[in-house]
């Protein structure tokens, strides 16, 4: 019998212009295609390329906790390969990013002795640098899960850039039972503690189809709760002010031009800047 292998490998978030050569090399040479993808476009172009690839989309059921689904998932993927299969899993977007089981059945496919690995893939916040002319390392940047970032009370350093990702579902419970409670004002209230109530964030939505155009939609911090949130939002919230230099150590390290650059860096891409209206 063969020994089974695992990849796991991303989609992107617009299937038809991200999804990468070598994945769809995997997809097609894989003797057992396991998917998991956001939309009808990229369902089918996983089966264009292998007929019987089959979803994991089945095993999330209404009232079952998100981590029993997780672990059959990785069940499901650590199984095939005990069978001795080729096994392939795509998931949409980066596979590693909000993807729990992948991560799990490589570690322990691992600890087993067999060869599992995941390959990269475009996420929604690559493509929100792309779309909001985004570069992380002007300022930094912070990403977080948006339920996780207020439950640990994450303090926002807000001189840099701050992600939040899934706030659709922000303070549903989905994870232990499925009640949903719509909690997105405790969400405004946490982030009024280290932003101004005005500071102005970003609705952001990559397009998930060729053609299609972002979503950036620009509110202030005050009125996020009355904004129509949808799975496929992530929020931006720019910087709220520039952090200060410690000039007398740029000049112990010889950098005495590193002021003059922060200044530069403030007159030339202010860090709250989002479009004029
Ligand atoms: C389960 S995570 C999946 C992330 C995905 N694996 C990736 O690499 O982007 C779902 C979250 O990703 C973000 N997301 C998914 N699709 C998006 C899109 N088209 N535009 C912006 N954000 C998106 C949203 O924050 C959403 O709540």
């Amino acid at each position: 019998m063969n020994k089974g292998s695992l990849v796991v490998v991303g989609t992107g978030i617009q299937t038809v212009g991200h999804i990468t050569p070598e994945a769809v090399a995997w997809i097609k040479w894989a003797d057992t295609v396991l998917y998991l993808v956001a939309d009808l476009v990229a369902e089918n172009a996983i089966l264009k390329l292998k007929p019987e690839a089959q979803t994991l989309e089945g095993l999330y059921e209404k009232g079952k906790p998100r981590y029993v689904t997780y672990r059959q998932m990785t069940d499901r993927m650590v199984d095939c390969v005990r069978k001795g299969q080729r096994t392939c899993a795509a998931y949409y977007g980066h596979p590693g990013v909000f993807a729990y089981p992948a991560h799990a059945a490589i570690r322990k496919l691992r600890t087993e002795g067999y060869e599992a690995r995941m390959l990269p893939g475009i996420s929604a916040e690559d493509c929100l640098f792309a779309d909001l002319g985004l570069d992380p390392a002007t300022y930094g940047c912070q990403s977080y899960e948006a339920t996780h970032f207020v439950l640990t009370r994450r303090r926002p350093d807000t001189t840099a850039s701050l992600i939040l990702w899934q706030p659709d579902s922000f303070g549903h419970v989905k994870a232990l039972m499925d009640v949903q409670v719509s909690a997105i004002a405790v969400l405004v209230d946490y982030l009024a503690q280290f932003y101004p109530r005005d500071h102005r964030l970003c609705i952001y939505e990559a397009p998930m189809y060729l053609g299609c155009a972002a979503r950036m939609d620009w509110v202030p911090l005050a009125e996020l709760a009355e904004a129509r949130l949808t799975p496929a939002s992530t929020l931006y919230l720019p910087p709220a002010e520039i952090a200060p230099m410690d000039l007398e150590l740029a000049e112990k390290l010889g950098l005495p031009s590193m002021a003059q650059v922060q200044a530069d860096l403030a007159r030339l891409d202010p860090p709250s800047a989002p479009p004029a209206e």
